[in-house]
């Protein structure tokens, strides 16, 4: 053993966090407050083009009540987190290879919420998903749509939230809900607002402009704004045939927009010490649920 190895272990032994980050994914968590916007899409798209840019990604489908990533990817997963938290597999036995090499975590519908496992459960999800991350750079969590506990835990949880939103009315106020709830929970907690399918920039900045007019007043919170991918037909194509819209259209306005996102993501998401393992100490608190 290296001596540098042997500093992080005794650093992580006296409950210190390491000078160098042992676990190195970066935790993105990405939601909506109204279901339908594009989640998905999004974590593919973005999972897909930060693969190009050289970046190592597993996806986790945090959405337990319609599990689709793998879907939406082509893939059928034989096993799933519910073989992990029973203990009949390890992560590494259910991780997909997706296209590209970023890997998928996939979820079961119906599954137990993350958030309320017992300990032995808790206790081989931690430690298989501490494994991957230890591989990652990016652990992007697609979640489920909407204002429930366990979500909310693991977006607080999350070291980065992306907030997706559309021009439509309905997800603005939605959208403008999830900001009310997570501000009330943690003010300082930072969060990028992405606004997916608008008709035209100029719609989609009018949908920007709208949400932060609102958070700014009635919260005093300023969103930052992480970019907007245009509606695309593409998009729907590439789900019809499911494979990633990256992959399969790559001079496609959507295909730019998730290239722009990541670029954008690289340059302003650093790693944190201690990152992985902060997410995994919070979401196993039960004060902040
Ligand atoms: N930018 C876009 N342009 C065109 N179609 C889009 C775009 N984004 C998403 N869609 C379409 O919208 C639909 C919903 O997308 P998706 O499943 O990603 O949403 P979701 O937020 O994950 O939904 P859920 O809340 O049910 O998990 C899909 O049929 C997808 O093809
Ligand atoms: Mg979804």
């Amino acid at each position: 053993m290296s001596s540098d190895q042997a500093s992080r272990l005794r650093s992580l032994a006296q409950g210190r966090p390491a000078e160098q980050p042992l676990f190195a994914a970066r935790v993105v968590a990405i939601t909506s407050g109204k279901g339908g916007v594009g989640k998905t899409n999004v974590v593919a798209g973005l999972a897909l083009a930060l693969a190009q840019q050289g970046q190592r990604v597993v996806v986790m489908d945090a959405d337990f009540g319609l599990a689709n990533l793998d879907i939406l990817l082509g893939l059928s997963p034989k096993y799933t987190l519910e073989h992990v938290l029973r203990g009949e597999k390890v992560i590494e036995e259910i991780l997909l290879d997706g296209p590209l090499g970023i890997r998928i975590i996939p979820a079961s519908s119906g599954i137990q919420e993350l958030t309320r496992l017992d300990t032995m459960s808790e206790l081989r999800l931690v430690q298989g998903l501490q494994r991957v991350a230890e591989t990652a750079d990016w652990l992007l969590i697609d979640t489920a749509a909407g204002i429930h506990d366990s979500v909310l835990k693991l977006l607080m949880a999350a070291q980065e939230v992306v907030l997706i939103a559309t021009p439509e009315p309905t997800s603005l106020v939605d959208a403008y809900a999830m900001v009310k709830v997570l501000h009330l929970r943690e003010a300082g907690k930072p969060l990028w607002l992405l606004v997916n399918n608008g008709q035209s920039a100029d719609e989609a900045q009018e949908t920007v402009d709208q949400l932060q007019a609102v958070t700014e007043r009635f919260l005093g919170k300023q969103l930052r704004v992480l970019g907007m991918i245009p509606n695309d037909p593409h998009i729907l194509q590439a789900v019809r045939q499911q494979r990633g819209v990256v992959e399969l259209f790559p001079h496609s306005p959507a295909t730019q927009a998730f290239q722009a996102l990541a670029r954008q993501l690289l340059g302003q998401v650093s790693l944190q010490p201690d990152g992985f393992a902060s997410f995994w100490r919070q979401l196993a608190s039960d004060d902040s649920n």
